[in-house]
Formats: structure tokens, C-alpha cells, sequence
């Protein structure tokens, strides 16, 4: 017989923001959580007593961890996705979203290829293994284009833009990267914008809206929704959706595009709950992390309602003057703290969100209060 939902046990490998909003769902939804983080220091680390500090890296603490639970998921798709089907193999305690899909996903190259069996439109890219290779992607793509590397990149690390002959020549001084990398076309886009969707295994689909979402210093500072319907979005939305549906995907997945005015082009796909849907806690009924929650213990999955005409969410990013808050959240507005101990200048150390009559207009709120907002 299937165990009472109340009896069930999460695992999440991982102790960051992203875990810590994943627990706090887990935990409204009934289910026991076990957070497995690097230190006691980390945000998960403030919402559940059972926090354990070990490296899922080592498969004996890795071993130790799942044994016992009803399943696991994970923050962040840089982790050794061949060491977790083994043990999740071992220990008969399945993973989603499952590391196969992980280990595709992690690294840009088998991504890319990915995307383009399913026919999804991405940047056209070519494959950096040597220096030599560096000519090569001038030729193919001309200047400028974009070098990154095959895996670990996030915030921009990990991301050059190269526009010219010498600063070609220049990457040849830097240290090489052990994962390699792909070079691919710079996109001229107008703008960025990302859609969450969800799978339950049963193959419930559930799709968040399409949002802007605008990068600096290739880090995301706000995001803004829903965007109005066009056939573009929408017909790119129906082949993520078939492509995550055929290789039977299960949890929420985040998808970053670029949009041209001309075309809509695939950036980067991310294996679990994103930056890019945080949103989803004030402006819908379901957020991402219920969604995820609900996609990995295969309970039902909808399209969630959205909530008011407009939304936008703000990183609140660690500034070089120290930890200050000017001003209190106004009324009508919604701090998501994680709680770092430690700030550095550009970490994520919370978001806000807010609602309005349009998504222009929640921006505005968030950016007149983020002025005063030194943190
Ligand atoms: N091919 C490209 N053309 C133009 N801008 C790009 C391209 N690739 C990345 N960027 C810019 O750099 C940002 C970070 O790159 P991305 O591939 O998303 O890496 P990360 O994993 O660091 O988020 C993007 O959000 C976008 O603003
Ligand atoms: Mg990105």
C-alpha cells in the first residue's frame, strides 16, 4: 500500500536559497524534510532541524543521506549525476528530476545537442576543445560570439563575450577550462525572457507564463509578467512541451530564451526550480516549488491561475556598503530573505515581489523601493 502522504520523506541535496524555498513547500505540504548542505551556515539550514552537513560528492554520505527516504531532488545541476543514479540505484530511493537528465542538462554541449534533436531553435554554436578551435568558431560564427564553458557556469561565470581578433588571442593567456567549452552567435536580442514548466510522472504538464527577464553583468536583476501571448511564444511554449514530455522529464524546469523581435532562440535550460520563477510565490496560486513538489510525488498538476494583471520580482543583491536597510518593506510588496550569513558585493541575498495593474507598473513599485534598499 502506498504510504500516507504524512509519512513520506524529501530529500534535498543542496542547502542554498533555492533549497530552503523548496523545503519550506515540502514542509506546508506535509512531507518530512532532510536537507543535505555543505555547512549549517546555509539558508536551508534556518528551516528544518534536519539538516545534515556532508559532501554529496562522497557516495558514503551520499548513501547515508537517501537511505530511508520516499525520494530526492537537488538545487543545482552541477553535481556528479553518474555517482547519484548509482546510489539511487543502490539504495532504491529514486532522484528527480533523474540524473540522466541532469547530466544532459549540465553541460552546455550535450544540452545544445539536446535541444537541436527536437528541433528547438538555440544560437548556432560549435564546440571549443583547443586553442585551434578558437579560429574555427570565428570562422563559423564571426565576431563577436560567445565562449562558455561546457559546465559550473552560472551568474555569467563562465561567460566571455570575445568581439575581436585580440581578445581572442587574449583567452589563450587565461587558464583553459578542465570541461572545455562551446562557442556560439552573439544573439542581438531585444529581449530575455523565461518560462517555467512542470511534469508530474504521469506526464501532467503545468506552464507558468512567459516573463521578461533582464540580466546585468549577465546576472538577473528583475523579472517582469506575464508577457501578452504572441504566436511565437506560443508555439515555442507547445515543442518545450513536447520535447519535455518525449523524454519523459519529471519536476519543474527552467528555460531561458532570447527574443530578437524577429525570432525567439532557446539560451539555456536549468533542471530544477529558477531565479526566473520566484515570482510564482506572490503572483500565482502555485508557486514553482509546489509545482516542483507536486511534479516529483506525482500528485496532480495544473496550469496555475495567475493572480493579478502584472508581477515583477527584484533581486536584492549584496552591495560593497554593507548590510542596510534604508527603509521597511512597504505594505503591498513581499521581502523573501534567505538569511546568508555572509554578504559579498553581487551574492543573492533575497528577492522582493509585487503586484500591480500591469507588469510595467509592479516594476516600478519595486524600483523605486529598491533605490533606498542599500543592502
Ligand atoms: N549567445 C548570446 N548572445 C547574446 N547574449 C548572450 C548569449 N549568451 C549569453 N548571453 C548573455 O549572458 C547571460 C548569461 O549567459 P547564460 O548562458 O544564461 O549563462 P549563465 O549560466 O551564467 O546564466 C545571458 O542571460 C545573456 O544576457
Ligand atoms: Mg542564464
Amino acid at each position: 500500500m502506498k504510504k500516507a502522504h504524512f509519512n513520506q520523506q524529501l530529500g534535498i541535496l543542496g542547502g542554498g536559497q533555492l533549497a530552503q524555498m523548496l523545503c519550506q513547500s515540502a514542509q506546508r505540504f506535509g512531507y518530512q524534510v532532510k536537507v543535505l548542505g555543505k555547512s549549517i551556515e546555509e539558508p536551508a539550514a534556518a528551516v528544518t532541524p534536519h539538516f545534515i552537513e556532508a559532501d554529496a560528492n562522497n557516495p558514503e554520505h551520499l548513501k547515508k543521506f537517501l537511505q530511508g527516504l520516499d525520494c530526492a531532488t537537488f538545487e543545482s545541476e552541477f553535481m556528479d549525476a553518474e555517482l547519484l543514479a548509482k546510489v539511487s540505484r543502490e539504495v532504491k530511493v529514486p532522484i528527480f528530476p533523474r540524473p540522466q537528465h541532469m547530466a544532459k542538462i549540465q553541460d552546455r554541449r550535450t544540452q545544445k545537442e539536446l535541444l537541436n534533436i527536437y528541433k528547438i531553435p538555440t544560437a548556432t554554436w560549435v564546440t571549443v576543445d583547443t586553442f585551434q578551435d578558437l579560429e574555427r568558431a570565428e570562422k563559423d560564427l564571426g565576431f563577436p560570439y560567445v565562449l562558455k564553458t561546457r559546465r559550473f557556469g552560472y551568474d555569467g561565470y563562465g561567460t566571455k563575450v570575445v568581439k575581436n581578433k585580440k581578445q581572442q588571442k587574449k583567452i589563450q593567456e587565461d587558464p583553459w577550462s578542465d570541461s572545455g567549452y562551446i562557442a556560439e552567435k552573439f544573439i542581438p536580442f531585444k529581449r530575455e525572457v523565461a518560462i517555467m514548466i512542470a511534469r508530474n510522472h504521469n506526464g501532467e504538464l503545468a506552464h507558468f507564463p512567459w516573463v521578461e527577464s533582464f540580466q546585468k553583468d549577465s546576472r538577473c536583476l528583475w523579472v517582469k509578467g506575464p508577457l501578452k501571448k504572441t504566436p511565437g511564444l506560443s508555439k515555442l511554449r507547445k515543442k518545450l512541451s513536447r520535447f519535455i514530455d518525449d523524454i519523459g522529464y519529471v519536476g519543474v524546469i527552467g528555460i531561458e530564451a532570447f527574443d530578437t523581435g524577429k525570432e525567439l532562440c532557446i539560451n539555456e535550460l536549468a533542471p530544477r526550480v529558477h531565479n526566473s520563477g520566484h515570482y510564482s510565490q506572490d503572483a500565482l496560486n502555485e508557486s514553482q516549488f509546489d509545482l516542483h513538489i507536486r511534479s516529483i510525488f506525482n500528485l496532480e498538476l495544473k496550469d496555475p491561475r495567475i493572480l493579478t494583471p502584472g508581477f515583477a520580482m527584484y533581486n536584492l543583491l549584496g552591495s560593497k556598503n554593507g548590510n542596510t536597510m534604508k527603509r521597511q518593506v512597504p505594505a503591498g510588496m513581499n521581502l523573501h530573505w534567505y538569511s546568508k550569513k555572509e554578504l559579498r558585493q553581487g551574492r543573492k541575498m533575497g528577492h522582493i515581489n509585487a503586484v500591480a495593474s500591469s507588469p510595467g507598473k509592479a516594476l516600478k513599485l519595486l524600483e523605486a523601493f529598491r533605490k533606498d534598499f542599500e543592502i
